[in-house]
């Protein structure tokens, strides 16, 4: 397949490239777009032959369901047949932004979209980019994030391009990412809400709105074989470089020395280390994701590449939490490691 590229400014959008982006989603396309959080991959949601397309470009297990993605909140009973209170709440807080909503689906929604399940994922994108297209586009959009399936989301074009070129009809880049990283997954079908996926809002917040909310137990723990997680993205292996990853965790002196004193004995060459600011390790490739978890959330995924793109066989990276997007930076890192993370005393 021949795929497009397209440039897009978002803040000086050319409304023809988007209407012809837009017409090849509607008639059973598949186009790559930039969203706040990452790029999506996406497809009309009311095609399943379109949308199976999506998990054949990435790969993707068909157990996994996509989020459909709609311009506004006032859409969102086109796909959903019930809107809880604490889903107004929440749309009314956070939409359009990095917010995905778990409700029960209408059935317009065919069954390939949510693997089956009863409930559909809702999110409503604040990229001007993926706003315009979905409105242009005319119907809801089904989108996992533009990446091979098991690889770090894309944050920028070009790694849509590594990944996707060839695979989907068009590619949109409308520069680098502002979150980073995806967006937060909540369910609101049960009888309390619980965050399946920490992302671009943070725990703190939705608490602020709804009064508490519960953090699914898969969060930061690898899932049982026998094990059927709420949110069935949490049991593959995700966001993976080709190299191994190792996660130090703790205070940040101690995270230091810990590193240096694993790369005096470490045997796997080229070796590479992510952290937080500056800092002089003895080893072949030092990434710094900048100094809070915010920083550290815009260039992990693009770190991770990097990494790859350099031919990196062994990634130390530090981390330590703080109540920024912490938790969403620590589930993405302790997917990379494949749960393979050190607690410094
Ligand atoms: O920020 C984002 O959410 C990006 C951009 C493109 O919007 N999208 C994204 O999609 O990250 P994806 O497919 O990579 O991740 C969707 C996650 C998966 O872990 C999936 O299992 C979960 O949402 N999910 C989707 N529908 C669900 C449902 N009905 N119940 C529980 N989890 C669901
Ligand atoms: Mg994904």
């Amino acid at each position: 397949m021949n795929t497009k590229k397209v440039v897009i400014n978002p803040e000086a959008m050319d409304k023809s490239l988007i209407r012809e982006m837009g017409e090849i989603l509607k008639n059973g396309g598949l186009v790559s777009f930039p969203t706040e959080t990452v790029y999506g991959l996406g497809a009309n949601a009311l095609d399943a032959e379109a949308v199976s397309g999506i998990f054949r470009a990435k790969g993707r297990p068909g157990d996994n369901p996509l989020i459909v993605h709609l311009a506004d909140a006032k859409d969102v009973a086109t796909v959903a047949r019930e809107i809880p209170e604490a889903a107004e709440k929440l749309f009314a807080h956070f939409s359009p932004g990095p917010l995905t909503v778990i409700l029960k689906k209408r059935p317009e929604i065919p069954e390939v979209v949510t693997a089956g399940l009863d409930t559909v994922a809702v999110r409503i994108p604040s990229h001007p980019i993926a706003r315009e297209l979905i409105l242009s586009s005319g119907v809801p959009i089904a989108a996992p994030s533009s990446n091979l399936s098991g690889k770090p989301s894309p944050t920028k074009a070009e790694h849509v391009i590594v990944d996707m070129d060839g695979r989907v009809d068009a590619i949109i880049d409308g520069g680098e990412c502002s979150v980073g990283l995806e967006s937060t997954v909540i369910d609101v079908t049960g009888e309390y809400p619980t965050i399946l996926r920490p992302g671009g809002v943070t725990p703190k917040e939705i608490s602020a709105v709804l009064g508490s909310v519960r953090l699914d137990k898969h969060i930061l723990k690898s899932v049982g074989a026998a094990e059927q997680p709420r949110c069935p993205g949490m049991k593959y292996r995700h966001y993976a470089p080709d190299a191994d990853v190792v996660v130090f965790e703790g205070e940040p002196d101690k995270v230091y020395e810990k590193i240096c004193e694993a790369l005096r004995t470490n045997e796997k060459k080229p070796v590479g280390v992510l952290c937080l600011g500056k800092k002089d390790y003895d080893a072949d490739v030092v990434l710094s994701v900048g100094v809070d978890s915010r920083a550290y959330a815009q260039k992990l995924f693009d770190a991770l590449r990097e990494f790859d793109r350099l031919g990196v066989k062994q990634i130390f990276a530090e981390f330590s939490i703080d109540d920024g997007f912490g938790l969403a930076v620590q589930n993405r890192l302790y997917k990379s490691a494949g749960n393979h993370v050190i607690h410094v005393e």
